[in-house]
C-alpha cells in the first residue's frame, strides 16, 4: 500500500526530450523517450499528490490516469508550460532532455541540396536553462526543484558541478550506458543532494528510482 505522503501537494514533472526546428519536416533531437518522466508521474499521483506532466514529443506513451498532460515540442514551449505550473507547485522534478541550443533560423520551406554546393552550416544559439532559471528564482519558499543528469564519464564529479552549477536541491544523475536510461525500462542512479547527501539507487525499473525521488522530495516538503 502507497503512503498518500503527497496529498494536498501540487507536483510538475516535465519528460520526453525537446525537439528544435530546422524546416517543417527537420529538428534537432535527442534520446529521451519520457519513460522516466512518466513513471515519476504516475508514482506521485499514487501517493496522492495532484500531478501537472509537461510531455515533450511523448508520442506512443498513454496519458498517466489523474495527470494533467501539457504537451510540448520546443524548449521555449517546455519553459513557458514548466513557468506556469511552477507558480502554484509544492516539487518540480526536470526530467525532460531540454536542448541546449536551437537553430538560429527556421526555414518555412524544406531546406534542398543544390548540385554541387557544399550544405550551408546551422548556426546555433543557446536556448535557456529552465531549471537554472526555476532554481534561482523560486515561485514558493520551500519549493522543492529537482534535475536529472546523464553523463558519460566521471558522473559524480560532474554531477556535484552540475547540482551546484543549477541551484536545484536534488540531482539525479545517472550514467548513459547500453542497458539503461535512454528507452529502457531501467535505471541506474545516484541522488545527489545540495545538502551534500548522496544516495545510490540500484539497477532496477524506473519506478522505484521514482519512488525514492518522491520519498526525498517529501522528506524536504515536511
Ligand atoms: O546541463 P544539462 O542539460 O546536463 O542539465 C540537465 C538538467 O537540466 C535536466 O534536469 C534538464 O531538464 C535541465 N535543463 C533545463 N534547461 C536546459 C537544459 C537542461 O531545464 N536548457
Amino acid at each position: 500500500v502507497t503512503e498518500p505522503d503527497l496529498r494536498g501537494r501540487h507536483v510538475v514533472v516535465s519528460a520526453g526530450g525537446t525537439r528544435e526546428p530546422l524546416d517543417p519536416v527537420r529538428f534537432l533531437g535527442n534520446r529521451s523517450s519520457g519513460k522516466q518522466g512518466y513513471a515519476l508521474a504516475r508514482t506521485a499521483a499514487a501517493r496522492g499528490a495532484r500531478v501537472t506532466l509537461v510531455a515533450a514529443n511523448t508520442t506512443g506513451l498513454p496519458d498517466p490516469a489523474g495527470v494533467d498532460v501539457v504537451p510540448v515540442g520546443t524548449a521555449v514551449q517546455l519553459r513557458e508550460a514548466v513557468l506556469k505550473a511552477a507558480a502554484d507547485a509544492d516539487a518540480v522534478v526536470m526530467a525532460a532532455a531540454v536542448a541546449d541550443f536551437r537553430s538560429a533560423t527556421y526555414a518555412a520551406g524544406k531546406i534542398k541540396k543544390k548540385d554541387g554546393q557544399d550544405p550551408d552550416p546551422i548556426v546555433l544559439v543557446r536556448n535557456p536553462d529552465i531549471l537554472a532559471e526555476i532554481s534561482a528564482d523560486r515561485a514558493r519558499p520551500g519549493q522543492v526543484i529537482v534535475g536529472f543528469a546523464a553523463e558519460t564519464d566521471d558522473v559524480l564529479a560532474n554531477g556535484r558541478r552540475k547540482l551546484e552549477r543549477k541551484g536545484c536541491d536534488l540531482l539525479v544523475v545517472n550514467e548513459v550506458g547500453e542497458r539503461k536510461t535512454f528507452g529502457s525500462e531501467e535505471n541506474e542512479a545516484v541522488v545527489l543532494g545540495a545538502d551534500g547527501t548522496e544516495i545510490p539507487v540500484p539497477y532496477g525499473p524506473k519506478e522505484a528510482l521514482a519512488e525514492t525521488v518522491w520519498d526525498l522530495v517529501s522528506e524536504r516538503l515536511r
